[in-house]
């Protein structure tokens, strides 16, 4: 589908980071842009930057997620292109010795079904309503596609590192429902691919001190540094104009298969 001022996307995790820079590039190909986050401040200063509307949205709440699509479309007009961006990670091993008592102690419940509830869960909530919202609209291509869906894991989703259980189980589930949704949708003309990224040069990996990062770029195989955003943004917008691709995960990581630490 060609990306240009009658095509309406939505972004999650559109505020900062991948999702920044995608949405950042959608709008610079005319694209009506929707940004889904839930840092408002950061969400609101990036929106007025590149001529896109913000919407607080937690994607792991249904209501929240709900609302929010309800508010885009009044304002923008149904969505052609969803890409989901949106996530958290932490870092905590299946279990822990704890430091006083010397107990070993099972990861907690908590903070792992927080990371499934927003990198699982939500990116399973924007998919079905934004398929929901496609599956009623008419086809635009001469092939009949109606809209296509942009996810975002990550290559722990394969080869995650100690400390990643949360993270890693989080994305594996997003892989690993790429093709059945893909499936789902593909008599409607609606398809979903997956991007799988290395390390990127976002807030996130932005902050670390220079030895830490100059460590991370070395275990990169060719080339030797840090993702751009942009470079995301790029493959992304790419996968919403080749109607081939489909169905498909791609790693986006000069070749890095991460070690166990
Ligand atoms: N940066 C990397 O190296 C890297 C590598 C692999 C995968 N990823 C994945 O790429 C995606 C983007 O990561 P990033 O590095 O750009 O991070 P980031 O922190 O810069 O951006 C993530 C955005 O998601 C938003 N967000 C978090 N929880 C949310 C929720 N519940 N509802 C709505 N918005 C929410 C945040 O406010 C933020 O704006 C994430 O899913 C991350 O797991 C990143």
């Amino acid at each position: 589908m060609k990306l240009g001022s009658d095509i309406t996307a939505i972004v999650s995790g559109g505020a900062s980071g991948l999702g920044g820079a995608t949405s950042e590039a959608l709008a610079a190909r005319g694209v009506k842009v929707a940004i889904f986050d839930l840092n408002e401040a950061a969400g609101v200063a990036h929106a007025a930057k590149i001529g896109a509307k913000f919407y607080k949205c937690d994607v792991g709440n249904e209501a929240s997620v709900d609302a929010a699509f309800a508010a885009a479309r009044a304002d923008l007009g149904a969505e052609r292109v969803v890409i989901n961006c949106a996530g958290i990670g932490i870092a905590k091993r299946i279990t822990r010795k704890d430091k006083e008592t010397g107990k070993i102690e099972p990861h907690d419940l908590a903070s792992y079904a927080r990371v499934i509830q927003v990198n699982l869960i939500g990116t399973f909530l924007m998919i079905s309503r934004a398929a929901a919202g496609m599956q009623a609209l008419v086809p635009i291509t001469a092939d009949g596609e109606r809209g296509v869906i942009v996810n975002t894991a990550s290559i722990a989703a394969t080869d995650g590192q100690i400390g990643q259980v949360a993270y890693a189980a989080s994305k594996g589930g997003v892989l690993g429902m790429t093709l059945p949704i893909a499936r789902d949708l593909a008599q409607s003309g609606i398809r979903v691919c997956t991007i799988l990224p290395g390390l990127f040069q976002t807030p996130l990996l932005g902050s670390l001190p220079e030895e830490a990062r100059r460590a991370l770029e070395a275990s990169i195989p060719f080339p030797s540094r840090l993702g751009q955003p942009s470079e995301y943004a790029s493959l992304a917008c790419h996968i919403c104009e080749n109607s081939m691709l489909n169905g498909e995960a791609i790693r986006i990581d000069g070749s890095l298969r991460m070690a166990p630490r």
